[in-house]
């Protein structure tokens, strides 16, 4: 679909432009689009009219003009074709995923690393995703491993009410947990101790939150499923800057502790990469 799109594009658009058909995500019937600033009005919509030809499932087509940010993770999306809408449903690994684009954060591009942690989460396992958005990894892991819970956090009360949506949505009433509030006060008040996984899917915050991570593992220890956004030049390794930055933050703090696994999940701009790491606390 990608070189169809790639061939048609380049077809009838400059060489700049056509390039849009490596950065759009699909997300359930939705297109979403990032073209440089200088964009006309015409070239978004030929651009929306090839995508929509090419992807028959596309209904709407919305153009994002700002980067992801703020406590929410938003991005500013504007209408260019098809339906005027913001919400539908993504479906992934089975698991259906309802998400409003204008009021809550959702990447299809993770969409490997969320199978990646429920494939590692062993039965009778207790989670707790810190910054659980509408419930992408929680109900994955729900549907794909036999965790008991998965206590699901977000500051978002948008977010939190569309995870309460997927939790019907795909039947993990009793095993999915949203909480709404920020990740550290619910930590310290009710999830003390209690998970053998923590995951911090917001590279933003996640050096600061990590001691919170730790009081919300068993005493015995456990796993913590840490993401960070690391600069890297051709001759530096992303994923060794990250385990330094990791190494150095646990030691100061005292844990015993090992990382076996640091990956990159996807590039995120010229030398801006999306790490994974797996930390074992002892
Ligand atoms: C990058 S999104 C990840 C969402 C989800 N895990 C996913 O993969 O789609 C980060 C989420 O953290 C939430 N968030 C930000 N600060 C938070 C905090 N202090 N406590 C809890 N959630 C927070 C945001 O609202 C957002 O939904």
């Amino acid at each position: 679909m990608r070189k169809r799109l790639r061939r048609t594009l380049a077809e009838v658009l400059s060489k700049d432009l056509s390039k849009v058909y490596n950065s759009f995500d699909i997300v359930g019937d939705i297109a979403i689009i990032k073209l440089p600033p200088n964009a006309t009005e015409n070239e978004a919509q030929i651009i929306a009219k090839t995508i929509m030809g090419i992807h028959k499932n596309v209904k709407t087509i919305l153009r994002q003009t700002s980067p992801v940010a703020g406590d929410f993770r938003l991005r500013r999306l504007i209408h260019v074709a098809g339906e005027n809408k913001t919400s539908t449903i993504h479906r992934e690994f089975g698991c259906l995923f309802m998400v409003d684009l204008a009021k809550c954060y959702f990447s299809p591009r993770l969409s490997h690393e969320r199978m990646r942690i429920a494939t590692l989460v062993e039965p009778n396992e207790a989670v707790v995703n810190m910054f659980a958005g509408v419930g992408c990894f929680s109900i994955i892991i729900a549907k794909h491993s036999k965790a008991t819970k998965v206590f699901s956090i977000d500051v978002n009360a948008a977010a939190v009410q569309l995870m309460q949506e997927n939790v019907r949505l795909n039947r993990v009433y009793d095993k999915v947990i949203p909480l709404l509030g920020d990740a550290q006060e619910i930590i310290k008040s009710r999830l003390q101790q209690v998970a053998d996984r923590v995951l911090m899917p917001l590279p933003e915050k996640a050096l600061t939150y990590l001691p919170y991570a730790i009081s919300a593992l068993k005493a015995s220890g456990g796993w913590i499923h840490y993401y960070d956004f690391e600069h890297a030049t051709k001759t530096e390794n992303p994923a060794e800057k990250t385990r330094r930055k990791i190494v150095s933050t646990l030691d100061s703090l005292g844990i015993n502790f090992e990382v076996p696994f640091v990956r990159v999940v996807r590039s995120t701009g010229p030398n801006w990469f999306q790490l994974a790491a797996d930390i074992h606390i002892t």
